[in-house]
C-alpha cells in the first residue's frame, strides 16, 4: 500500500509560466511556474533536461528548491521563521521542546492526550543499549564530542534492527522517536566520557531539557538540583534549533535518505554536515573568535580582517544564506542570554565584547551593504558557556535540538510522491577523451608537481 500523503498545494496554470529561449537556435520552451502557500514563485525545471537536453548550474543551491515541504517557512528579508505556521518567538515563549517536537514532526500542536502519549513514547526510549555504552570506550578521551556523535548515532543501526526497514511505518516511527529520545543521552555520555565520569542514568521524571542538564552536570555522589531559569533556557535553545528548512545538514539527511539508507545512518550524515564552522560549528567558532579578539580595543582590527577579501577570517555568528535581516532566533537568544547571566550573576567579558562587536558590525558600511546580521550562533555559545557547557559541546547541543527537524524532513521526504534518489548533475571542465600514455613516454617537462601544487587546485 502506498503511503504517499503529501498534498499538492502548489498552483500552476497554463498562463503562469516562463519562456526559455535558446538564443543559439531560436528555439523556445515554456516552463511552468509554481507558487507555494507563501514565499517565492519558482520555475519548475523538472522536465528541462528531458525536453531540451540542457542542464542548470547552481552551486550551493542559491536559486534551487530541492523539494517541497510543509514544515518550516522562512522569510529571510523580513526575519520571519514559522514552524507549521507558528512564529518561532511564540513557540520559544509559550511552548516546551517536547510540544515543539510534536508540532514539527506531526504538523499540529498536540491535544493534552496526544502530548501525554508522545511524552511517554519518548521517555520509553531514553536509555542506551548497554553494549552501545561500551562503544564509547573505543574513543580517545580527548575525542571531539561531535566525532563521537557521528560514530555512535551511525552505530544505532547496528543495535536497533527492529527499526531500519523504511518501508514499514511502525519501524519509521520507532526510529524517529528513538533518535529524539536518545540524542541527549548520547551527547551527555560523550561529555562524561571525556571527564572519565560514570555514565548517568536518564531521569524520565524530568522534562527533556531538565534531563539533558542533569545528565550533563550531575555528580553521582550528590543530588542534582534543577535551576528553573537554566531548564527554561535550555528548552528555549532546543526550540530555537528544532528546524530550519533546507539547510546543509537537513539537505544532507534528505539526500542520504533518498537512496533508501536507514534513518540512523541518515541522521549520522546530518550530524557530520552540521559540524562544519559555516553551519552548526559556528557557535563553537564564535567563542574561539571572541577569545582571540580578547579585548574591545581589538575589535576594529578584526572587523577590518573580516572585510579583507585576501584574509580568510570571517566574523563568526554573522551572516546567513537566507536571512538578510536580523535572525529572529538571535533576538530570542540575546534576551535569554541576558536572563541567564543575570540569574547566575555572571559578568562575562565575552558578552560585553560580543555586544560591542555586534554594535560595531551593525554600523559598518560593509556589513550593512551585504545585509550581514548576527545569527542564532552568535549568542548561543555565550549562554551555553555561562551554563557550564564546554565549548566543544556547543554543536552537540545544536544537534540534539535539530534531530527532530532532520527526522521530520526524512519522514516528509519518504511520504512525498515526487521523491526520487538525489542525483545532481555537473558542469564538466576536465580533459577531453585521450589515450593512456605509457610511463616512459610521458612528458616529464611538466613543472606541475609537488603536494602543494596538487592540493592548491
Ligand atoms: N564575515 C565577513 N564577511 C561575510 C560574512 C562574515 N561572517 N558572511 C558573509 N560575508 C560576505 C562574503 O565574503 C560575501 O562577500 P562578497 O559578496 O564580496 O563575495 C558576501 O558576504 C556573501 O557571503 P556568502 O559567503 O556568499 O554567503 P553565503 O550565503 O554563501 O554564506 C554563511 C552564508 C552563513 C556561510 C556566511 O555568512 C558565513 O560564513 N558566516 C559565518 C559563519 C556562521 O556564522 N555560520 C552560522 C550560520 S547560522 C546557523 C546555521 O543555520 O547553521
Amino acid at each position: 500500500m502506498s503511503d504517499k500523503t503529501i498534498s499538492d498545494k502548489t498552483n500552476s496554470t497554463e498562463t503562469d509560466n516562463f519562456t526559455l529561449t535558446d538564443n543559439a537556435t531560436g528555439k523556445s520552451w515554456n516552463l511552468p511556474a509554481q507558487t507555494g502557500v507563501m514565499g517565492n514563485r519558482l520555475v519548475d525545471i523538472k522536465k528541462l533536461y528531458g525536453e531540451t537536453g540542457t542542464l542548470t548550474y547552481d552551486p550551493g543551491f542559491t536559486s534551487t528548491a530541492s523539494c517541497r515541504s510543509s514544515i518550516t517557512y522562512i522569510d529571510g528579508e523580513n526575519g520571519i521563521l514559522l514552524h507549521r505556521g507558528y512564529p518561532i518567538e511564540q513557540l520559544a515563549k509559550h511552548s516546551s521542546f517536547m510540544e515543539t517536537c510534536y508540532l514539527v514532526l506531526y504538523g499540529e500542536l498536540p491535544s493534552p492526550e496526544q502530548k501525554g502519549i508522545f511524552d511517554a513514547e519518548i521517555k520509553g526510549h531514553t536509555l542506551l543499549h548497554d553494549q552501545l555504552s561500551s562503544f564509547y570506550h573505543g574513543f580517545m578521551r580527548n575525542a571531539h564530542p561531535m566525532a563521537i556523535m557521528v560514530g555512535v548515532v551511525g552505530a544505532l543501526s547496528a543495535f536497533y534492527h527492529d527499526s531500519i526497514d523504511i518501508n514499514d511505518i511502525t519501524q519509521r516511527r520507532l526510529a524517529a522517536h528513538r533518535l529524539i529520545a536518545k540524542m541527549p543521552t548520547i551527547g551527555a555520555y560523550a561529555y562524561k566520557y571525556s571527564l572519565g565520569m560514570p555514565f548517568p542514568t536518564p531521569r524520565n521524571d524530568l522534562t527533556y531539557g531538565e534531563n539533558l542538564l542533569q545528565m550533563m552536570f550531575c555528580n553521582p555522589a550528590e543530588e542534582y538540583e534543577i535551576n528553573p531559569t537554566l531548564s527554561r533556557a535550555i528548552e528555549r535553545i532546543l526550540i530555537l534549533h528544532a528546524d530550519h528548512e533546507q539547510n546543509a545538514s537537513t539537505s544532507t539527511v534528505r539526500l542520504a535518505g533518498s537512496s533508501g539508507a536507514n534513518p540512523y545512518a541518515c541522521i549520522a550524515a546530518g550530524i557530520a554536515s552540521l559540524w562544519g564552522p559555516a553551519h552548526g560549528g559556528a557557535n563553537e567558532a564564535v567563542l574561539k573568535m571572541l577569545n582571540e579578539i580578547g579585548t574591545p580595543d581589538k575589535i576594529g582590527e578584526y572587523v577590518k580582517k573580516a572585510k579583507d577579501k585576501n584574509d580568510p577570517f570571517r566574523l563568526m555568528g554573522f551572516g546567513h544564506r537566507v536571512y538578510k535581516n536580523y535572525d529572529p532566533r538571535a533576538a530570542v537568544m540575546r534576551e535569554t542570554c541576558h536572563e541567564v547571566l543575570e540569574v547566575l550573576g555572571i559578568h562575562d567579558p565575552a558578552l560585553q565584547l560580543a555586544m560591542e562587536l555586534e554594535k560595531v558590525a551593525l554600523e559598518d558600511e560593509y556589513f550593512i551593504k551585504k545585509k550581514l546580521y548576527p545569527n542564532v550562533d552568535f549568542y548561543s555559545g555565550i549562554i551555553l558557556k555561562a551554563m557550564g557547557f564546554p565549548t566543544s559541546m556547543f554543536t552537540v547541543m545544536f544537534a540534539i535540538g535539530r534531530t527532530v527537524g532532520w527526522v521530520a524532513h526524512w519522514k516528509e521526504m519518504l511520504q512525498d510522491a515526487d521523491q526520487k534518489i538525489g542525483r545532481p548533475r555537473q558542469l564538466y571542465l576536465g580533459s577531453k577523451q585521450r589515450d593512456y600514455v605509457a610511463m616512459g613516454d610521458r612528458d616529464i617537462s611538466d613543472k606541475k608537481s609537488g603536494w602543494t601544487w596538487l592540493w592548491k587546485g
